[in-house]
Parts: structure tokens; C-alpha cells; sequence
């Protein structure tokens, strides 16, 4: 085990000072290129090939963007001795002796992968949420990690765009509770705990809004918008103590957040009071030039250290020039203290001074297996099934689902029939697919040889186990690199060549599951249409297989709801509950009014929030406490009882949606303000009760002041965005 530094010589930073005051004595001892240093971060920092640049103070943080699966080898010894040895030339060898602060993307678990968040967030559960991250951050912390990437909180209403699967879905409440509950999972209730690491909301901010569901495309919003929809999410992660913030790749009409100080240090710093760190993305700073608002790097790293931006990920841009521009009078010494303060800041607060090396005791991997015994423990992985399950949503069943005990012979087939590391998604730099227990194996160990497995290909093979089966299985969808970062599609359907194949499986009238493995919402109109039952799986993580499979059998019942709504069309985008009333709204009742479509209806095919369980729920009537809610101090409890009208035990997830009638502004038609689940036995009945209160119907009006209106508002309480009962209160003065 690495030890600890021995109480090195740092008289003028005596340990007993409250945080601050160290930030500021620290700062004070500082040179220009040591300040600038802090900001300047690197990629796959290496101890033998960069001495001179830690010794010197040239470098702040390092971003370990190397995949752990590259080399296919899991040697945490590996990496913690070279961020320890690279650790070591900075507390030892550099002047003031200021740690480096290491980062990596931790997004959906780390060696333990879980559901892509997009399935997180189908979960609709704060605390599971929580204890994946707080499971990610003890296991990357083993590793040497100390800052993620996470949570993405870019409000996602657009399917073309393959960052949706790692966004928290489309509702700012959903997202901002569930991001939340990331931060807090990561960062423990202290920073600088033990098995704690740093988070990091991003991208700031907008990035969902990316034009036609291109990445990095240029964006159009104002900011009326961004306050009331999109920055809400980052509110909270704030609020809830996140430690850093990322801009995003995207302008905002016209200016690029990395050059955007209005967003950044007049609303997020300033307003919002945020004393963390904002990091740029991946040579953000630097692609100031390729977006054409600055000359050269130069020019982008004034603009970017302006505008807020205290680490420059990786383009160089402040390492080469920062100090200079500060000495040729054309960048203030006050912005690059503020941000060398942010880091410094971070830093102590993560306690790196004081335990700056990894202290990972290297465990070697058991004989004949490759996978640490600290890493993938029966507990990690029992949370990553349980995470599964409660990400499937079901989407439509006939009663096919459960599988019964013993179903006859079951066909599994499809391209996912035998993927493992393909069930892991996006964005898991240390998940490995032979950890993975695949659908196949699953299946298998439960049925023995009752159970047909094919190759995974379809095929006319395909056609002719189905004619041998009693009921067919068919694993469809996307593989996860059509999702993720730079990964847009132009047509939301299901892959080519699936649907003509399930349409044929449908044909032969047999019993039909169909289980769509996604990054992002599909159009699934057929395909519902084909199926006994639809599951939507997401990607689920390290144990898709046995969660799946134990699913289908009923061992589980699916809790999923939609985070994002599922358009009907690739036409009908943009499709979400975001929706903000017209001068002429379209009645969708019975879709007969203007801004509808000639040649389709225009109500979602899914709507945001729903999905089945293997029960089913029955709703009783709206009940208030009052009608009228003071503005100042009032608050109304609404509730309703619930009744599990179904079988088997089962969770519903009961939303409340509100609505200001009239404001300053326009107001969704119907927005997300709060949800409950309830798990109730069969015939069991339940209530939810919600207190609603003035602030849940504050917004920012036209001079972007928050505010409450006196007035009318719609209570709306139901199983999703489309359906439940409603009712009229008034918000009095
Ligand atoms: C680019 C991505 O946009 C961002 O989400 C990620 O955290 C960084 N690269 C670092 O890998």
C-alpha cells in the first residue's frame, strides 16, 4: 500500500486554517505560471514522459481517457502506480507541492457497469440511483480516480441524437432529482470521504437542443427557455453541493459556451453563487477557433478564461498563453486567480493534500480469473440486477408476460441473443463483456434444454426454429455504438433488416416477446403492433443476461416509465412533454383542431412517464386539502388512493404534473413536478399524497425574474403524462 506523505514542509499552509483562508495562502504563494499551471489539464498524464511539466507546476489535472478494456487487461496495479508515481513528482518534487487532481468518465458504474443512464432514469428512483454511484465512485476510486464526468443533465427530447442515452431523459424535474442523487452517490455526504469522488454536471448548458439531433450541431434557445427548462437541472445539482461543471460543445444562439460568460460566470457563478470548478470539454477551448468566433488559440483562451472557464481540457490553449496575455495587460490577474482559486479549492476540499496517493491495497486477480476480488463482488453485482429490472419498462402485454414456469419450448433469438459487451451501452471505459452473462447464458441455465438458442443472426433458420418453438423471444435493437457521443441517427427506427424478420416471426401466429434493447427513444409503432409483448431493455449493464431473463420469467417485475416520450414518427419530432401551449392548440383528444397533421395524428405513440408492470393499478378520485393556496406560505395536499386491481404485488410510480394557467410567459401544458412510487400487494390499497406548494409553479418571466403568479393553476395526478385526473386551483395573493 501507497503510504501517505509524511507531513510535508509546507509552513505558510498551516493545516488548522479554515478552507478558505488555506485556498488564499496557498494562492498567495503562487506564481503566475504556477496559477496558470492549475488550470492546464492534460490527457493520460505519464509520469516518465512528463516529469519536467509536474515538476515544474505546468499541470493541474489529468483526464485518464484511455479505455481500462484497450489492452484487454484489468490491472488496476497498473494504473494506480502510474498516477501514484506521477502523484508522487507533484506533491515531492514540485515547488509548492500541489497534488494533481485525476479524472475519467465514470459514467453508468465503473468496473460494475450499470443501465446507460437513459435506463437510470427509467427507474424513476432517487435512492437506486444513489447507490450506483456511490458504488462507481468506491470502486474508481480503488483505481486512482478522483473526478468524473457525471451526471449529464442535458434535458433530451430529441431521439436522432445519440447522447440521449446518457442523459437523465426529458423532464428538468426527473433529471435535476435524479442528477442530484448522482452527485450526492458520488460524493458521498463529504467530499473528500473515503471511496468519494468528485462529480461534474454537464454540459453546460443546452447541448439537447442540438439542430436536427446532429451532435455539436448549433443550437437555437433563449434564454427565457434555458432558465425554465434546461438550466433547472443544473440548479439542483448545484444545490445539491456537485463540485464541477462542464461547458458544452454547442453555442447558444450565436456564442459558444466556452466563450459564454453571461451563462457561465453572470448566471452560474455569480447568481447561483457556484464556488466549484467549470472545466471546458474535451478541447473546447480550443475549438473556439473551428466555431469561427476566435482568431487562434490565443485569442480562445482569453476568451474562454473571460467567460469563466477554469480548466482547459486538454487543447493547451491556457498553458501556452494564459500568462502571457495576463502580462501583456489583455486578461486580468483576478480571472486566472479565480480560476487557480476553484481548483486549489477543490482540491483541499477533496482532501488531496492530505492523501494524495491512491491507496488501493493491489489485490491480485484469483488463479485462472482476471477480475480483481475487489471489484465485481456479489453485492456490486446483485445492485446492478436489481438496477436492470427496474430500468425495462413494458410497453404493451397481452398476458404473454410473465413466461410461465414452464413455457414449453422457448426460442430466443436475435442479434442480441449472445451479446455481452454489447448490453454494456455507451461510455463504459472499464466494463469488460466477459463479465457479462448474455441473454443465451442466462436462459440456458434456467431452462436446461427446453430452451432454443440460434446463432443471433436472423435468418430463414430463424423462420424455422420459430415453426418448432411454442414461444419466440426476439432480442432486437440498436447496438450501443449507434448511440453515444457523435453517434446521430436520421431514422428512429429499428435497425435494417429487423422488422422484416419479426414481421415474418409475427406471421406464424405464435406466441411473440419482443424485447428492444435502445439508446434513445425508437419509433416503434409495428412493432408494437407484431408483439404479444414489448419490453424495452435499454442496455442494461453487467448483468443484462440473468436480469432479463428473470424478468421475462416473472421472478422481477419490470418497474420502468419512460423518461423520454416515444414519437409516433420520425416526422413527428420534436415529440415531448415539454410541449408549450399555441395560440391555436391542437385538441388532442380527438386531434380534430389546428397544428395537427393532415396525415397523421399527432399524439405521442408513448407517452413520457408511462409503462406497464406485471399488475395492474386503478386510480380513485383527486382529493384536495383546499382549492386556494396562499402565495405566501400555502401549500395544498393532493392525493389519491391506489388500488393494485391486478395478481401480483407491483410498484406504480404516481406523477403530478402542473400547469400555470396564465403567466408572463408560456408554461408546458403539463409539467413534471413531483412523483411517488408505491409498491402495493395484489388488491392492496395505497395513497399518494403530494404537497404542492408555490414554488413548484415559479418561473423566470420576460426579464428573467422568478417569479409566482396569483391565479389559476392545473393539478393534474396520474400513471403518465397522458392520462389521470385533474384539477383547478387558484394561487391567491
Ligand atoms: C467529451 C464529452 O463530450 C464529455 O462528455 C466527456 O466527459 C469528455 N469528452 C471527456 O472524456
Amino acid at each position: 500500500m501507497t503510504k501517505q506523505p509524511d507531513n510535508i514542509e509546507r509552513p505558510w499552509l498551516p493545516v488548522d486554517l479554515p478552507l478558505e483562508q488555506r485556498v488564499e495562502a496557498l494562492l498567495a504563494e503562487m506564481t503566475l505560471a504556477e496559477k496558470v499551471g492549475q488550470t492546464n489539464q492534460s490527457s493520460n498524464l505519464d509520469a516518465d514522459v512528463d516529469q519536467e511539466l509536474i515538476r515544474s507546476g505546468g499541470i493541474g489535472s489529468s483526464l485518464i481517457a484511455s479505455g481500462a478494456t484497450a489492452g484487454n487487461e484489468r490491472d488496476e496495479g497498473v494504473r494506480v502506480s502510474a498516477i501514484n508515481a506521477a502523484q508522487r513528482i507533484a506533491v515531492q518534487e514540485s515547488r509548492l507541492g500541489i497534488p494533481l487532481l485525476f479524472g475519467r468518465d465514470v459514467i453508468h458504474g465503473h468496473h460494475t457497469v450499470f443501465p446507460i443512464p437513459l435506463g437510470l432514469a427509467a427507474t424513476w428512483d432517487e435512492d437506486l440511483v444513489c447507490r450506483m454511484a456511490r458504488l462507481a465512485a468506491a470502486e474508481a476510486s480503488m483505481d486512482g480516480v478522483a473526478w468524473t464526468f457525471a451526471p449529464m443533465l442535458d434535458i433530451s427530447e430529441e431521439p436522432r441524437w445519440g447522447r440521449v442515452a446518457e442523459s437523465l431523459g426529458e423532464a428538468p424535474a426527473l433529471a435535476g432529482r435524479l442528477g442530484a442523487a448522482m452527485v450526492h452517490g458520488f460524493q458521498g455526504d463529504t467530499l473528500g470521504g473515503a471511496g468519494t469522488i468528485a462529480a461534474c454536471a454537464k454540459h453546460f448548458v443546452g447541448y439537447g437542443l442540438v439542430g436536427g439531433g446532429r451532435d455539436y450541431e448549433t443550437i437555437q434557445v433563449g434564454e427565457n427557455t434555458l432558465r425554465n427548462c434546461h438550466l433547472r437541472p443544473f440548479q439542483a445539482a448545484v444545490q445539491a453541493g456537485c463540485a464541477t461543471v462542464m461547458a458544452a460543445f454547442t453555442d447558444v444562439d450565436g456564442v459558444p459556451m466556452h466563450a459564454h460568460r453571461r451563462l457561465l460566470r453572470e448566471v452560474l457563478k455569480d447568481e447561483w453563487g457556484f464556488d466549484g470548478v467549470v472545466v471546458a470539454d474535451w478541447d473546447g477551448v480550443g475549438q473556439l477557433v473551428n466555431q469561427g468566433v476566435a482568431t487562434d488559440l490565443r485569442d480562445a483562451a482569453a476568451q474562454a478564461i473571460a467567460a469563466g472557464v477554469d480548466i482547459d481540457m486538454v487543447s493547451g490553449a491556457y498553458a501556452a498563453h494564459l500568462a502571457e496575455l495576463v502580462e501583456a495587460g489583455q486578461v486580468p490577474l483576478d480571472l486566472v486567480d479565480d480560476a487557480a482559486r476553484r481548483v486549489i479549492r477543490l482540491k483541499m476540499r477533496q482532501g488531496l493534500f492530505e492523501r494524495p496517493y491512491v491507496e488501493t491495497p493491489t489485490s491480485a486477480p484469483a488463479p485462472g480469473s482476471t477480475t480483481s476480488a475487489l471489484i465485481l463482488e456479489p453485492n456490486a453485482r446483485a445492485l446492478a440486477r436489481e438496477a436492470a429490472a427496474a430500468s425495462f419498462v413494458l410497453l404493451t402485454n397481452n398476458g404473454t408476460l410473465p413466461l410461465a414456469a414452464n413455457p414449453g419450448r422457448v426460442l430466443l433469438t436475435g442479434p442480441f441473443a449472445h451479446e455481452g459487451e454489447a448490453l454494456l451501452g455507451t461510455w463504459t471505459l472499464d466494463g469488460r463483456g466477459e463479465d457479462v452473462a448474455s441473454p443465451a447464458s442466462a436462459i440456458r441455465a434456467r431452462l436446461g434444454g427446453d430452451v432454443i438458442v440460434d446463432d443471433g443472426r436472423f435468418s430463414d433458420q430463424t423462420m424455422h426454429l420459430v415453426r418448432q418453438a411454442d414461444v419466440t423471444v426476439a432480442l432486437v435493437g440498436e447496438h450501443p455504438s449507434r448511440s453515444g457521443e457523435a453517434n446521430s441517427v436520421a431514422s428512429i427506427g429499428l435497425p435494417a433488416g429487423q422488422l422484416e424478420v419479426l414481421r415474418a416471426v409475427a406471421a406464424f401466429g405464435k406466441p411473440l416477446v419482443i424485447v428492444v434493447f435502445a439508446g434513445r427513444p425508437l419509433d416503434l409503432g409495428e412493432v408494437l403492433d407484431l408483439a404479444d409483448a414489448v419490453l424495452i431493455a435499454w442496455h442494461p449493464g453487467v448483468e443484462a443476461g440473468p436480469a432479463l431473463i428473470e424478468t421475462l420469467f416473472g421472478d422481477r417485475s419490470p418497474g420502468g416509465r419512460l423518461p423520454m416520450t416515444f414519437p409516433r414518427s420520425l416526422g413527428h419530432l420534436p415529440s415531448s412533454s415539454l410541449a408549450r401551449p399555441t395560440g391555436r392548440p391542437v385538441d388532442a383528444a380527438n386531434d380534430a383542431r389546428t397544428g395537427r397533421y393532415l396525415d397523421a395524428l399527432v399524439v405521442p405513440r408513448l407517452p413520457f412517464g408511462s409503462g406497464l408492470t406485471y399488475t395492474t393499478f386503478s386510480y380513485g378520485p383527486l382529493r384536495l386539502s383546499a382549492r386556494e393556496m396562499p402565495l405566501h406560505g400555502g401549500s395544498i395536499e393532493v392525493s389519491v388512493d391506489v388500488t393494485n386491481s391486478g395478481n401480483r404485488p407491483g410498484r406504480e410510480v404516481v406523477q403530478l404534473y402542473l400547469r400555470d394557467v396564465a403567466a408572463d410567459v408560456t408554461r408546458p401544458l403539463l409539467e413534471l413536478a413531483d412523483w411517488v412510487s408505491l409498491v402495493l400487494d395484489e388488491g392492496a390499497v395505497g395513497t399518494a399524497t403530494f404537497t404542492v406548494t408555490p414554488a413548484q409553479l415559479s418561473y423566470h418571466d420576460r426579464t428573467m425574474t422568478l417569479r409566482i403568479d396569483p391565479g389559476e393553476a392545473v393539478v393534474t395526478v396520474g400513471p403518465d403524462a397522458s392520462s389521470g385526473a385533474s384539477a383547478r386551483i387558484t394561487v391567491t395573493d
